[in-house]
C-alpha cells in the first residue's frame, strides 16, 4: 500500500512536471518556405485579412484591412493610429520581428492574441525577406 502511495505520488509530480514544462517551453513550428520565397497574394493575405482580423479592422478602424489594396495599407499606412508610417511602420524591415503587424496580434500591447505559431512565422520570415508585394 505504502508503494502503491509513493507511485501515485510519484506519478502526479511526474504529470505535473510535464505540464509545467509545457508551458515553459516555448512553441516551435517549422514552416517550409518555397525557393522562390513566400508569397504576399497566397502566403500572407490570407492571414490578415481573415475574418479575426476584419471584424475589428474595417473602415471605422486606423487600420483597415478589408480595402481593396491590403498592401498599400500595411506598407505606406496611416498616420491616425498609434502606429503609423513615420515613427512606428506597421513593418520595420530593420528589425522585423518588432513589426507591429507581426507583435500586436501576439498579444503585445493589450491587443488580442490572434496568430497561431504558424501565422506568426510565416509573416515573420515574410518581413525577414524584405515584405516584397508579390
Ligand atoms: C477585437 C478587435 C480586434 C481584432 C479581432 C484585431 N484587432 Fe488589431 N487592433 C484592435 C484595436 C482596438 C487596435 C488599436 C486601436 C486602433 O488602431 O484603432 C488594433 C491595432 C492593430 C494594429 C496597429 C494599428 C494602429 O495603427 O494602431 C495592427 C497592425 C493590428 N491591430 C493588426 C491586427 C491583425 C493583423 C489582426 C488579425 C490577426 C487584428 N489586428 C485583429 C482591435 C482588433
Amino acid at each position: 500500500m505504502k508503494l502503491l502511495k509513493f507511485l501515485l505520488i510519484s506519478l502526479l509530480a511526474v504529470t505535473l512536471y510535464s505540464c509545467e514544462y509545457q508551458i515553459i517551453e516555448p512553441e516551435e513550428v517549422v514552416i517550409e518556405i518555397p525557393e522562390e520565397g513566400l508569397s504576399f497574394e497566397t502566403d500572407i493575405l490570407p492571414i490578415i485579412t481573415s475574418t479575426s482580423c476584419t471584424a475589428c479592422h474595417k473602415s471605422s478602424n486606423a487600420l483597415d484591412l478589408t480595402t481593396a489594396d491590403v498592401y498599400n495599407e500595411i506598407s505606406t499606412g496611416v498616420t491616425s493610429g498609434k502606429y503609423g508610417p513615420a515613427d512606428l511602420p506597421y513593418l520595420n524591415l530593420t528589425s522585423p520581428d518588432q513589426s507591429p503587424l507581426y507583435t500586436l496580434p501576439l498579444g503585445n500591447d493589450g491587443h488580442v492574441k490572434l496568430y497561431s505559431a504558424t501565422d506568426a512565422a510565416t509573416l515573420l520570415a515574410w518581413i525577414e525577406d524584405g515584405a516584397k508585394n508579390n
